[in-house]
């Protein structure tokens, strides 16, 4: 959904026209926040943001460093302009034994048909935070946080304020354009200082250097970065405008070239053999770093290897962290408190005496669920082991039983703590439920904590305290709500650690997310199952709004064309196409969703960026041997290229690839008259020269 005028914009006026309204909406932000006086009616400041942001939308490559889009007032009061990365930022997968590590390594040589070793760089995992820094023509441009891996946060100010760990130009020869990224870190040493400097004057103190890291890098004051000491290792690429290596070794070394800091415990592993032993070796020196890490990377050195192995959800085929074990220390358990989440499930969470574990202070462990605190044979009094690893939340391993124990076994509620609706846990289900539904306060806040979230609506200003708040006072029914908060400004303004200034940022802040992708929209909603990869292949699948629901309605109906249809799209299957059906066959849902739309232009999706891939839409049939890649990679690649595999071939295929020995399935193609392609046909239309055969 467009604004008028906009479908017959051509490229240059478009860009022209945002660089306008990047001008101007900046003018009337600095009026209305440095001045407080502002020149037009919020109504036309608003018109302006959203013709700003379906110009945007339509042309996705124009979209400005500076654009208002995500920008929620004057830069300065109310947070960083959002980057999109040209290349997504992703994670890694975890090992945490030989096994596993082992398994990672089946997985890789399995999918590229080989039998020899891999060759693997190996280097430390710091626990900072990834950035990436863009350079043209050897100059550093901008950097960006990761952000949810999409989009992160313009932090190039504060970047500047690093010294040499950023080189401002890039020694030697650059590429036209690179982006290059890397760790933002602490070392322990500068974290005790800090620490030091902040009792000194009594301010609040950070929980481990991570912490300290993130908080020094996304400062709204460059001069409060420079006063904090970051370092960066860099040890990784992201876009670039030529090959600059052909192996990670290589391209760490054209990293060092350019000036930047590369671990230097990092090294070249001739097999996988070496890594168990590579691993201890770091483990035995992790204590004595200067710095915190939790784990080791591996990653396979060949970039054609790499690039051939691509991506799998969010983490790369081709790389992984090895992490330590898990840091571990014993505590009482003093409380089990339950949790409603937002589709009802049940949590129960473990209140312990706080302790440190590691170097972070543990105060809360997940139980995941009624079956784990009974096989743990838990008492509340207990005195527990419990561990942290990496990132997730502390677990307790276990009870220490030569300490006093609890008095009595836990019992665990079959009504729900918040409404006192029964909790019923179905057959062979390991979650209980509150029946309770939307009346159920602590379902219908979760839901609103969960619509506002980062990878849903995003709304800054507006967290789980300030919705639990704005509930109670009952001013949030529904997320259509949401934006009906612009109207209670003045109220909210007036509330306690609220004033004029932050309740008008909150105005803004919806405002702008009064324009949104169908695949966000359709996750915000928090239906039971769809998640944010679910979301993105119904948006994709349906391609708009209008019909999405027009479908979703439609398929309550049992054994309706719509319920088969989408049960069927690839990724979805029957379980959560039931789920979906059930959420929409109640009509309060629809007049929910319905509400919500009628406040927003919900954007089409963004056809696959592979569209005008050269099979994007075909249905094809891989059959007979390849021979210069594996089925599993063949099919991975035509996905990616947004092609449909199947297995066998009926009038719906549009191409069938016929290796060696191909049988019946090249002679039905015959018959029906289908296009077939040998192998090499097929890389050449799909522009896959890359053609190294399996050793
Ligand atoms: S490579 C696609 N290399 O670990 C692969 N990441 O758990 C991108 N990290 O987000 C990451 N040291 O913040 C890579 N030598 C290293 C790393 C490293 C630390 C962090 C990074 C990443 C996270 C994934």
């Amino acid at each position: 959904m467009t604004e008028p005028g906009i479908p017959d914009l051509s490229e240059a006026e478009a860009r022209g026209e945002l660089a306008r309204l990047a001008m101007e909406i900046a003018y009337h932000d600095r009026l209305y926040h440095q001045n407080d006086a502002p020149e037009i009616a919020d109504a036309d400041y608003d018109a302006l943001r959203r013709r700003n942001a379906a110009i945007e939308a339509r042309f996705p490559a124009l979209v400005r460093s500076d654009s208002p889009t995500n920008r929620v007032g004057g830069a300065a009061e109310a947070g960083f302009a959002k980057l999109r990365h040209k290349v997504p930022m992703l994670s890694l997968d975890n090992a945490f034994d030989a096994t596993e590590f082992a398994a990672f390594c089946d997985r890789a040589r399995r999918f590229l048909g080989l039998t020899a070793p891999l060759v693997f760089v190996a280097e430390p995992k710091i626990d900072g935070l990834s950035i990436g820094l863009t350079y043209e023509n050897g100059v550093f441009v901008r950097g960006a946080t990761r952000g949810d891996g999409t989009e992160g946060e313009d932090v190039t100010a504060n970047l500047r304020t690093m010294g040499a760990a950023v080189p401002q130009r890039l020694e030697g020869d650059a590429p036209a354009s690179i982006e290059i990224r890397g760790e933002v870190f602490m070392t322990k040493a500068d974290f005790l200082a800090l620490n030091a400097a902040q009792a000194a004057a009594e301010q609040k103190l950070f929980a481990n250097p991570r912490n300290a890291a993130a908080g020094g890098l996304r400062q709204l004051d460059p001069r409060i970065t420079a006063s904090r000491r970051l370092s960066l290792f860099a040890y990784a690429m992201g876009d670039s405008s030529e090959p600059v290596a052909e192996t990670h070794f290589g391209y760490l070394d054209r990293l060092r070239g350019w000036g930047f800091a590369v671990n230097p415990l990092s090294r070249r592993l001739d097999s996988e053999t070496q890594a168990a032993a590579f691993q201890d070796q770091i483990g035995a020196q992790r204590s004595s770093l200067p710095y915190d890490i939790d784990g080791v990377v591996y990653k396979i050195d060949d970039l054609a290897l790499q690039r051939r192995l691509g991506f799998v959800g969010r983490a790369p085929r081709w790389a992984i962290a090895w992490k330590f074990p898990a840091e571990q220390a014993t505590t009482v358990l003093r409380d089990i408190r339950i949790q409603v989440g937002r589709t009802g499930a049940l949590t129960p969470v473990a209140e312990l005496e706080p302790i440190n574990v590691g170097g972070v202070l543990v105060a809360r462990a997940t139980l995941h669920n009624e079956d784990e605190i009974a096989r743990k044979g838990l008492r509340i009094g207990d005195t527990v082991v419990v561990q942290r690893a990496g990132d997730v939340i502390p677990q307790i391993v276990e009870v220490v039983t030569d300490k006093p124990r609890g008095e009595v076994a836990y019992v665990y509620p079959d009504v729900c703590p918040a409404c006192g609706s029964h909790a019923v846990r179905p057959p062979n289900e390991v979650v209980r439920r509150c029946t309770g539904g939307l009346i159920c306060p602590a379902q219908r806040v979760e839901r609103l904590i969960h619509f506002v979230s980062r990878n849903a609506f995003d709304i800054d200003g507006l967290g789980e305290k300030t919705i639990q708040e704005f509930y109670a006072e009952g001013w949030l029914h529904g997320p259509a709500d949401l934006f009906r908060l612009p109207e209670r400004e003045a109220d909210i303004a007036v509330r306690k650690d609220w004033g004029k200034l932050s309740a008008r940022n909150l105005s803004k802040a919806i405002h702008a997310r009064r324009t949104i992708a169908l695949e966000r929209f359709i996750f915000a909603l928090g239906i039971r199952r769809i998640g944010e990869s679910n979301a993105k292949l119904l948006a994709r699948h349906y391609t708009n709004y209008a019909n999405w629901r027009a479908q979703m309605v439609a398929a309550k109906i049992v054994g309706s064309d719509e319920r088969l249809t989408l049960g069927s799209i690839l990724g979805i299957g029957p379980t959560i196409a039931e789920e979906l059906a059930d959420f929409f066959a109640e009509d309060r849902n629809v007049a929910i969703v319905d509400a919500l739309a009628a406040e927003l232009t919900i954007e089409d999706a963004a056809a696959a960026e592979v569209a005008d891939s050269p099979v994007a839409g075909k249905t094809v049939v891989f059959t007979g041997t390849l021979e210069t890649m594996t089925r599993q990679e063949a099919k991975a690649r035509a996905e990616s290229l947004g092609a449909k595999v199947t297995d066998s071939v009926s009038k719906k295929t549009d191409i069938v690839v016929v290796g060696a020995d191909a049988g019946s399935k090249a002679r039905k193609a015959a018959e029906l008259g289908i296009e077939t392609l040998t192998e090499a046909a097929w890389r050449a239309r799909i522009g896959d020269p890359e053609a190294a055969p399996p050793t």
